[in-house]
């Protein structure tokens, strides 16, 4: 499957879930059901305390590992935090940034969500930028310049030809967990969007890979993904049961 020169990329995102043998259970199962398949790349971001058992489970499989953190720096005295060499060390292709979870509970700036882009890049870590408007900006009819100035402080100063690495998830806040996804126009809209906007100023528009998250489930995901510029989806709780996430790659 894939969209242009676009492989479908589809990401789990365990959120704050799973411990030992419930994290690498699941990952043996979603393992086993992807099996061979390289026409679509499947990733697993498990918590940290897991990380390691995880990437034991997928050494050998199509599945790669993505990380859901990581601090923008190197080895050393920043108690609580995760650098990208520790990430590299257990194998991990991709890392989560700026997700809303972290924005809004954390209270996490553009500013640092920029220097962990710039830092997962150096390390040949592919970020998963995460953007989303909150439901009052929606309402307001404001969402493209509130996204267009999330991605510009996040990509500030990324070099042009690097940002066929990142990957962008447009994950509105509305459709997190709600049961309320977008409709699958209203997100082609807005990844056309985010596209258009790369294109401005990177000539990797076109290979750049925009994910769609928000409450996707079995039974909406292949009208998300039949988009043109869908290419691929962040899914939270659905990627929690082996059954509903491989329902979900299809
Ligand atoms: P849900 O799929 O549970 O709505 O979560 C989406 C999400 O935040 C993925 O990062």
């Amino acid at each position: 499957m894939q969209n242009g020169s676009r492989k479908l990329l589809i990401i789990g995102n365990w959120k704050m879930h799973t411990t030992g043998a419930q994290a690498t259970g699941l990952a043996k199962e979603i393992a086993l059901g992807v099996g061979p398949r390289v026409d679509i790349q499947v990733v697993l971001c498990p918590p940290f305390t897991v990380l390691e058992g995880v990437s034991q489970v997928l050494s050998g499989s199509t599945v790669q590992l993505g990380a859901q953190n990581l601090y923008p720096g190197p080895m050393g005295a920043v108690t609580g935090e995760v650098c990208a060499e520790m990430l590299k060390a257990v194998y991990c292709a991709y890392v989560l940034v700026g997700h809303s979870e972290r924005r809004v509970l954390l209270r996490e700036p553009d500013e640092l969500i920029n220097q962990k882009i710039h830092t997962a890049l150096e390390n040949r870590i592919k970020p998963v930028l995460c953007i989303g408007e909150p439901l009052e900006v929606r309402d307001s009819g404001n969402t493209w310049p509130f996204l267009q100035t999330q991605l510009e402080r996040a990509l500030d100063k990324v070099p042009q030809d690097l940002i066929e690495n990142v990957v962008i998830a447009y994950e509105p806040l509305w459709a997190i967990g709600s049961g309320q996804p977008s409709s699958p126009d209203g997100a082609q809209a807005v990844h056309a969007q985010i596209r258009q906007f790369i294109d401005t100023f990177s000539s990797s528009a076109a290979k750049l890979r925009i994910l769609y998250g928000g409450s996707v489930k079995p039974e909406n995901a292949q009208q998300l993904l039949a988009q043109p510029d869908i290419d691929g989806l962040l899914v939270g709780g659905a990627s929690l049961k082996a059954k509903s996430f491989l329902d979900i790659i299809g």
